[in-house]
C-alpha cells in the first residue's frame, strides 16, 4: 500500500474503529482516538470491543499503522483531517443527542491547518452551527466537512472497501479534496475496490440531509412492505411472492423488501424520528414518517397476537425465542425488536427462554427475567411456541424432527420469513409466517 496522509478518527465505536481500520488497510496511519480509558486499552492488547465479521483480522493485519489513545493532541500533531464518529442517541424528544459531537468541538484548538470530518449522523443545519461556533470561538481556520457513513452492521468491513457511493460536503476547499484523495481508491479498482461506486460533491446540508433521507426511505420501504405482508395476511396472498414481483422492477429494487417484525438498530428508529423532529423543529409535519414509526411499533406487536391466535392466553405459556440481536451478524442490540416483544411477552405473563448465538452478553444487561439457553435446541425445550426473532443462518439449518420432539406445543412463529415452511410442517409443527396467507393454504 502506497504511504497516504495520516488521519485521526475520534471515536471508536463500530463507525470509527471501522472507519479507522479501512483506511489504515488503505495505507494510512491512524490515530484512533477515545474517552474511553478502557476500550483503548482493550484496543491497544488487540481486543476488538465490538462484533463485526471481518474487523479483528484488518486490525490486526493493519496494527502497526494504527494508534490507540485518549490523547487527542496525538491526532492533532500527526493529521490534518478529523473524522468524527461519536454518538449521537436520540433524546427522551427524538432529537440528536449532540453533546459528544459538541465535546469535540470545544476541544479543538485555532488551527488552519486541521479540518473536522463528521461520520456521525447529525441534523441538517450543524455543519453550519458547528462552524458558526468555530468563529465565535475564535477557531475560523478550521475547516468542516461532511461525510456521511453508510456502512451497514454485520457487513461494515466490506461496506467500507466496497462503497456505492462517498458523499462529502464541503466548502470547496483543501479539506473536501483531502477527503476525496483518501476515498478515491476505494472507487476504483485498486485495493479491491469495484470502481463503480461513485464520489459526489455537494453543499454540506445536502449531505446532512442525503444521510437521513436515505435512511428515512429504507425504513419507509420496510414498513411499506410490512404493511403489504399485513394485507397479505388477510387475504391470502404470500408477500414473498408479492415482493418477488415488485422487486424485479428496476424502479422499485428487490432490496429492502422483507417483511418481518419491524426494522431496529442504531440508525433506522434514531435517524427517522431525527428527520421527523428536525423537520417538524423547523415548522413542517412529515407526516409520511409518522406512519412509518408506527408501523413499526405495530408490527412487533403482531407476533403477540399470533401467539395469542393459536395459544390462547398466554399466561404461564412458555416461548422460545430464536435470536435477539436486531439483525443477524452482530451483536448490537440497540432497538432491537426482541426488546418490545419480551417485555410485552413478559406482561402477558408469558415465560421466555431466549438465545442468541452473539448477543447474549449484551442482551443480559438488557433483558430480565428471561433464561438464557446455550443453544437453539436448549432453548426451544419444553416450549409451548417457539418465535424466530433475528435470522441467524444457524437457525435455518435446525432439525425440525429434533425441534419438535423437544418442544411441548407445535406453534412455530416465524418473524423473519427465514425458516424453510414446508421443513417445519413437515416436523408436524403449525408455521406461521409474515403475510404468508393462511396456515391452510401452507398445508396445500
Ligand atoms: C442501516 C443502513 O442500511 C446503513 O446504510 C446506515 O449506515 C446505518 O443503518 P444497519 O442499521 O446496520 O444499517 O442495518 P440494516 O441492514 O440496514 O437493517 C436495519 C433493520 O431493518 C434491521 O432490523 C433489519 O432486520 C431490518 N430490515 C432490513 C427489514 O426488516 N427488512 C428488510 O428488508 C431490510
Amino acid at each position: 500500500n502506497a504511504s497516504r496522509e495520516p488521519i485521526g478518527v475520534i471515536g471508536t465505536g463500530y463507525v470509527g474503529l471501522v472507519t479507522a481500520t479501512g483506511f489504515a488497510e488503505l495505507g494510512s496511519d491512524v490515530i484512533c482516538v477515545d474517552i474511553d480509558a478502557d476500550k483503548i486499552a482493550r484496543l491497544k492488547q488487540g481486543e476488538i470491543p465490538i462484533y463485526e465479521p471481518g474487523l479483528a483480522d484488518l486490525v490486526a493485519k493493519n496494527r502497526e499503522r494504527m494508534t490507540f489513545t485518549t490523547d487527542l493532541s496525538e491526532a492533532l500533531e500527526r493529521a490534518r483531517l478529523l473524522f468524527v464518529a461519536v454518538g449521537t442517541p436520540p433524546t427522551y424528544s427524538g432529537d440528536a443527542d449532540l453533546s459528544a459531537v459538541q465535546a469535540v468541538v470545544d476541544a479543538m484548538p485555532a488551527s488552519d491547518r486541521h479540518a473536522l470530518v463528521m461520520k456521525s449522523t447529525v441534523p441538517v443545519g450543524t455543519g453550519a452551527n458547528i462552524k458558526r461556533v468555530f468563529t465565535e470561538q475564535g477557531k475560523d481556520g478550521f475547516r468542516y466537512v461532511s461525510c456521511p457513513e453508510f456502512l451497514k452492521e454485520g457487513t461494515a468491513v466490506a461496506d467500507f472497501l466496497k462503497p456505492d457511493r462517498v458523499v462529502i460536503g464541503d466548502d470547496g476547499d483543501w479539506a473536501g479534496d483531502a477527503v476525496a484523495d483518501l476515498y478515491r481508491p476505494l472507487l476504483t479498482a485498486e485495493h479491491g475496490g469495484q470502481g463503480s461506486g461513485e464520489l459526489v460533491r455537494m453543499d454540506i446540508a445536502s449531505a446532512e440531509m442525503v444521510k437521513l433521507a436515505s435512511n428515512a426511505f429504507l425504513a419507509t420501504k420496510i414498513s411499506f412492505i410490512n404493511e403489504i405482508a399485513n394485507v397479505c395476511e388477510e387475504t391470502g396472498a404470500d408477500v414473498l411472492e408479492v415482493a418477488k414481483g415488485m422487486g424485479l422492477d428496476d424502479r422499485i429494487g428487490p432490496k429492502f423488501l422483507k417483511p418481518g417484525i419491524g426494522f431496529g438498530g442504531s440508525c433506522f428508529p434514531k435517524d427517522v424520528s431525527a428527520l421527523k423532529q428536525l423537520a417538524g423543529n423547523s415548522g413542517y409535519h412529515f407526516q409520511l414518517l409518522n406512519a412509518v414509526i408506527e408501523v413499526n411499533e405495530l408490527q412487533k406487536r403482531r407476533v403477540i397476537s399470533k401467539l395469542q391466535k393459536h395459544l390462547g392466553s398466554l399466561v404461564g405459556k412458555k416461548i422460545a425465542l430464536l435470536g435477539l440481536a436486531f439483525k443477524p451478524d452482530t451483536d448490537d442490540m440497540r432497538e432491537a425488536s426482541s426488546l418490545v416483544l419480551s417485555a410485552r411477552l413478559q406482561a402477558d405473563g408469558a415465560l421466555i427462554t431466549a438465545y442468541d448465538p452473539i448477543a447474549e452478553e449484551e442482551a443480559r444487561r438488557l433483558i430480565k427475567g428471561v433464561d438464557f439457553a446455550s443453544s437453539a435446541l436448549e432453548c426451544v425445550q419444553g416450549a409451548d411456541a417457539v418465535v424466530l426473532v433475528t435470522e441467524w443462518s444457524e437457525f435455518g439449518d435446525l432439525d425440525w424432527a429434533q425441534v419438535a420432539a423437544a418442544m411441548a406445543g407445535t406453534l412455530v412463529v416465524d418473524g423473519r420469513n427465514a425458516l424453510d415452511a414446508a421443513a417445519v410442517a413437515g416436523a408436524g409443527l403449525k408455521y406461521e409466517g409474515v403475510g404468508r396467507g393462511t396456515l391452510a393454504s401452507f398445508a396445500r
